[in-house]
């Protein structure tokens, strides 16, 4: 039997308010699941570049949750002052959303790492044993050829020894600018070192080979037919590690264990 005009537009309209009424539900009812895998990954990440043994083995979110409890410390500091916010829940902060706040972040002086806005405060994470801060984790973010890449980047407690670089999340090409996911060029990072004598970043992605670490302390195997993204890797390690990213902290840090 043939439908009229009207019952056909009606029909079709009420399936639309339906799948969508269903699929925002779904959304919605997922989005804590979504958070607590988000939470779960960013610690999976912040343990394994931490290089900590109880990483290699956490597989289940139980045992990654208690690595990170046993091992990190979530901290907030002021970017300017690098100083420590202690009254700052570390947990709940949100490094990604104060810096789109405009209440809470400011134009970024021009860089390289095309970093456009900065928060005033932004959350990083120590390695404790006891009391002991044994390395420090600073996220870094900023841009390669197509996207944002947002990483980690571990120091050991001297501030200058590389531990690790890890990146979660980014959108370059696999197989070109997408090796900054291979563990092989991973490997090339720890041993190396952040700063020149001066304090000056010097770490660098450089185009080619770059030998090995006691030969080459400042730099990197460049990703083959990446060099945007390389070039794009040295200016954001370099942006955090300078004055305007996590560099007033860093110094205030190894002052303070002199
Ligand atoms: C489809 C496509 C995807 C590309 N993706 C990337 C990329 O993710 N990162 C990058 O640096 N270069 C990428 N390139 C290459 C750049 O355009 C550029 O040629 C390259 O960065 C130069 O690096 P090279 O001097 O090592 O060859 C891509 C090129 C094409 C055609």
């Amino acid at each position: 039997m043939a439908h009229s005009t009207p019952y056909t537009i009606f029909f079709a309209g009420a399936v639309s308010v339906v799948c969508g009424v269903l699929v925002a539900s779904a959304a919605v009812a997922l989005k804590p699941m979504q958070d607590a895998n988000k939470l779960l990954d960013q610690r999976k990440q912040v343990i394994s570049v931490a290089g900590l043994p109880c990483a290699e083995s956490a597989a289940d979110p139980g045992a990654i949750n208690k690595c990170y409890e046993d091992n990190i410390r979530a901290v907030v500091v002021e970017l300017k002052t690098g100083e420590l916010q202690d009254g700052v829940d570390a947990a709940a902060f949100d490094t990604k959303r104060a810096m789109k706040d405009p209440a809470t972040s400011e134009e970024a002086p021009a860089n390289s790492a095309k970093i456009l806005r900065l928060p005033h405060n932004a959350k990083l994470y120590q390695v404790v044993e006891g009391e002991q801060v044994k390395a420090l984790i600073l996220p870094i973010q900023g841009y390669g050829l197509w996207s944002v890449l947002y990483g980690f980047l571990a120091l050991d407690a001297d501030t200058d020894t590389i531990k690790g670089i890890t990146f979660y999340e980014h959108g370059e090409t696999p197989g070109l600018g997408g090796e900054v996911d291979n563990p092989k060029w991973k490997s090339l990072w720890p041993g190396r070192e952040a700063y020149d004598d001066d304090w000056k970043p010097a770490i660098r992605v450089i185009k080619g080979q770059a030998g090995p670490a006691d030969k080459a302390p400042y730099s990197v195997d460049g990703l083959s037919g990446a060099t945007i993204t390389s070039n794009g890797v040295t200016a954001l390690v370099q942006f955090w590690l300078g004055e305007n990213g996590f560099g007033p902290y860093l110094k205030k840090f190894r002052e303070g264990r002199s």
